[in-house]
């Protein structure tokens, strides 16, 4: 059970509503706040229910397209707490390529927003990410880690990053003209299992993972790496995301700040780590011309340890272990269907 012994995020008869409960973050929300004994969650996704990745039986399960205004109004309809994870995104092989779909995930957030007004609810959590970070301060393998001052001049990530910024622009102005209290996590590349593994939404964990476990399963002696191995990233344990989620809930800090490891690893060094834990080793064949986002990215942590005394602290090598092995089970599950398709969650 994960830290159960912090029972707040509002009392526990309140009632939470968590938008995008059927995707990653979202679903390991709902079934940690249902296991630690909160008795009123309300959930929504687009998506139909036996694709959610971790629905709870328990919870108000409610399949809505939350970029309607009538929609958001009913779904806010008595929550006292909102956390709002509904986003149209993936990792850079979905980012680059539908930058339009990204940027109209603004419509949720709005929308959430000013039915959490009419609602008058009592604290808006918006879930926001590293890629608000400008290119410039991004483009070597050894840039200095991110710290939240650092994201004006804006130059975000285009399409998805300029509505993170916009969208967390949005949650200080309706706190400042409208009296909604909002809090703000910028998320640093979250891995774990119950999470988008294939279908071109994943991310460089997951992706990884898989083409090791394929490679294995077939018996082939290479694994495609997009670029050449040698960009950064801090990659993020669910645990630690959801302990930030909690911590930032539950404080006073309105501002933005981060919720990332401050473990820097090459992608190279990630494909070590998932070989070690397969028990095999691949020759790799480096995708140049892949997506690649920004060449190093990681997260600078004295705010997070200033407000909280605390950092996410997980282990590459624990995480990237627990994730593996459920990646596994679900190619294991993929291969017995009758098609020998991937199947989602
Ligand atoms: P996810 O894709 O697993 O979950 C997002 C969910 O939103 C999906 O289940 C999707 O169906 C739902 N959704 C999309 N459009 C919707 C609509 N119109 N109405 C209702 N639901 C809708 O993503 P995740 O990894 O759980 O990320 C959650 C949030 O955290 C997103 O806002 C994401 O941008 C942000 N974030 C995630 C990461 C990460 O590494 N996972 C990093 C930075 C920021
Ligand atoms: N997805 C993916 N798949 N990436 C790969 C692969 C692969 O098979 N092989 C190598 N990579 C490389 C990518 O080219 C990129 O340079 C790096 O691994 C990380 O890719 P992602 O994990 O897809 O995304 P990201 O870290 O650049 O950005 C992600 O994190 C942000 C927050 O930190 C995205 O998911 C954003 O949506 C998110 O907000």
């Amino acid at each position: 059970m994960l830290f159960p012994e912090r029972k707040k995020f509002g009392f526990m008869d309140d009632l939470i509503a968590i938008a995008g409960a059927g995707g990653f973050i979202g679903g390991h929300l709902v079934t940690d706040l249902h296991r630690r004994g909160f008795t009123r969650i309300r959930c929504a996704d687009i998506k139909p229910l036996d694709q959610w990745y971790q629905p709870v039986d328990e919870a108000d399960n409610r399949v809505m397209d939350l970029s309607h205004p009538d929609a958001c109004r009913e779904f806010l309809e008595g929550a006292r707490f909102v956390s709002n994870f509904a986003s149209d995104m993936g990792g850079m092989g979905f980012i680059e390529g539908h930058r339009a779909e990204c940027m109209l995930s603004v419509l949720m957030n709005t929308h959430l927003l000013k039915a959490a007004v009419e609602h008058g609810v009592s604290r808006y959590f918006f879930a926001s990410s590293a890629c608000v970070y400008p290119a410039h301060r991004q483009d070597r393998n050894d840039s200095l880690p991110l710290k939240e001052s650092e994201v004006y001049p804006a130059m975000p990530e285009d399409g998805y990053g300029w509505e993170k910024l916009f969208s967390e622009r949005m949650c200080q102005h309706f706190a400042e003209d409208f009296g909604l209290e909002t809090r703000i996590a910028r998320f640093h590349n979250i891995y774990g299992p119950h999470g988008t593994w294939c279908g071109g939404r994943e991310k460089a964990p997951a992706a990884i993972c898989r083409k090791v476990i394929e490679a294995r399963a077939t018996g082939s002696t290479e694994i495609e790496i997009w670029g050449d191995g040698t960009q950064t990233r801090t990659f993020t344990f669910i645990d630690d995301c959801l302990k930030g989620i909690d911590f930032l809930m539950n404080g006073e800090h309105a501002g933005p700040v981060n919720v990332g490891s401050s473990e820097l690893v090459s992608i190279n060094q990630l494909v070590e780590i998932v070989e070690e834990i397969a028990g095999i080793q691949l020759r790799r064949r480096y995708k140049r011309d892949a997506p690649l986002g920004v060449r190093g990215r990681s997260s600078d942590n004295a705010l997070i340890q200033e407000l909280f005394g605390w950092e996410p602290g997980v282990a590459l090598r624990d995480g990237m272990g627990e994730t593996f092995s459920w990646i596994e089970s679900q190619v294991r599950k993929s291969s017995l269907q009758p098609t020998g398709k991937s199947v989602g969650p």
